[in-house]
């Protein structure tokens, strides 16, 4: 990079965005074509040869990937699973056992269970924000991954990186943290122990809900090799358009994220003071569970809020009832979503261990002006 900038808000604007050579032009532009002209048989260009293998945008969007999470090399996919799918397929055989978070994201649950079951991969689920529930599991049987979700997806349950990392290196095992929720802006798994860091950029990432896709950040090189040679032999990479789109919404990544924080936290505490609601999750809160470990891990609690109402039918109506806040699966963009977790995002893990409450509502609270969003939960909880 030749801007000399090294903070967070600094490297999401400028990492792998030097100016053009050829034109000077700012923004490098987006590089659609599928094949380069060999000077020679062999010789090529800054080393790209087809699309599938290399891609100067992609390129670009996998450099600021890398610095913005403190990795030394990214992966960019066409979406959050084809990520997922990769990393696993890259470490794991058949016979391997994977470790993993009772309140992920259901599609990572699907995929271990119903994909890579059948191909021999096995499975087992853990509260991974109790470090004596995963002690135990470990002892039970050493995995060959621990995957976590911090904040978890839809709870907001905390786990501790730094511990968990300690505890699944002690087993051999390699520990992934999807850090879709918190993004880098708010959370560095890495520099906490990590040795992956997995994202469906489609959420805050991307952060304007235009573009699917997915990414891998990690340090090891030998993994790297794996992961890269995967990624070009199987091709689920992301194309030059959404490539471009994902660099465009890292780069307002810093600002998006306090905005996201501070609307959250004044949602939380009003829904907290509600005679409707039964229950908040919000890291934010002084009544979660989590929240010392999330004030030490995280630099903001992010934009994600979940709310058990008085039952199924209460949250099924609340979530009917919401104007600003639109009916809709993903998170993590500028406008406000809301979802009913057991009938939307988390329907393909109901009557599974990883199952989800049927009173909860979650909410992903948008960038919008805060006194909005309170009158539109506040009109809601009155249907
Ligand atoms: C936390 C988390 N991880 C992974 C995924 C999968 O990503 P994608 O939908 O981009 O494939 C999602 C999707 O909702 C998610 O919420």
């Amino acid at each position: 990079m030749t801007v000399p900038a090294h903070r967070f808000a600094s490297l999401a604007v400028h990492a792998g965005q030097d100016a053009d050579a050829a034109t000077g032009a700012v923004i490098p532009p987006v590089h659609f074509s599928t094949t380069y002209a060999q000077d020679g048989i062999g010789g090529l260009r800054g080393g790209y040869e087809y699309g599938r293998s290399g891609n100067p945008t992609r390129t670009a969007l996998q450099t600021q990937l890398a610095a913005i999470e403190g990795g030394a090399h990214a992966f960019s996919f066409a979406s959050g699973l084809a990520a997922e799918d990769t990393l696993l397929r890259a470490v794991l055989q058949p016979g391997d056992e994977v470790l993993l978070g009772n309140d992920v994201y259901g599609g990572t649950h699907r995929l271990l269970s119903r994909v890579l079951g059948p191909w021999g991969v096995k499975l087992r689920v853990v509260d991974m924000s109790d470090p004596d529930a995963v002690r135990a599991a470990i002892a039970a049987r050493p995995p060959r991954i621990l995957w976590v979700e911090t904040p978890s997806n839809p709870l907001l349950r905390i786990t501790d990186i730094a511990g968990l990392a300690e505890l699944g290196h002690a087993a051999g095992a390699l520990v992934v943290v999807d850090n879709t929720f918190a993004t880098p802006a708010l959370q560095q798994p890495l520099a906490l122990g990590a040795d992956v860091v997995v994202h469906s950029t489609t959420k805050y990432l991307g952060g304007h809900s235009d573009v699917v896709g997915g990414a891998l950040v990690l340090r090891d090189d030998a993994l790297a090799e794996k992961v890269g040679f995967l990624q070009f032999a199987v091709g689920a990479v992301s194309g030059p358009l959404d490539a471009w789109l994902t660099t465009r919404g890292i780069k307002t990544l810093a600002v998006r994220m306090q905005r996201h924080s501070e609307n959250a936290a004044a949602v939380a505490a009003f829904l907290e003071g509600h005679e409707r609601v039964a229950r908040v999750y919000y890291p934010g809160l002084a009544s979660h569970a989590g929240h010392e470990l999330a004030a030490r891990q995280m630099s903001g609690f992010g934009g994600i809020v979940t709310v058990a109402l008085e039952s199924g039918a209460a949250a099924r109506r609340f979530a009917e009832a919401t104007r600003v806040f639109q009916l809709a699966e993903s998170l993590g963009g500028v406008e406000s979503l809301v979802n009913y977790p057991d009938a939307m995002t988390h329907a393909s893990v109901r009557g599974t261990e990883a199952a989800v409450p049927v009173e909860i509502v979650r909410l992903s609270v948008g960038v919008e002006d805060a006194a909005d969003l309170l009158d539109d939960v506040e009109q809601a909880l009155r249907v």
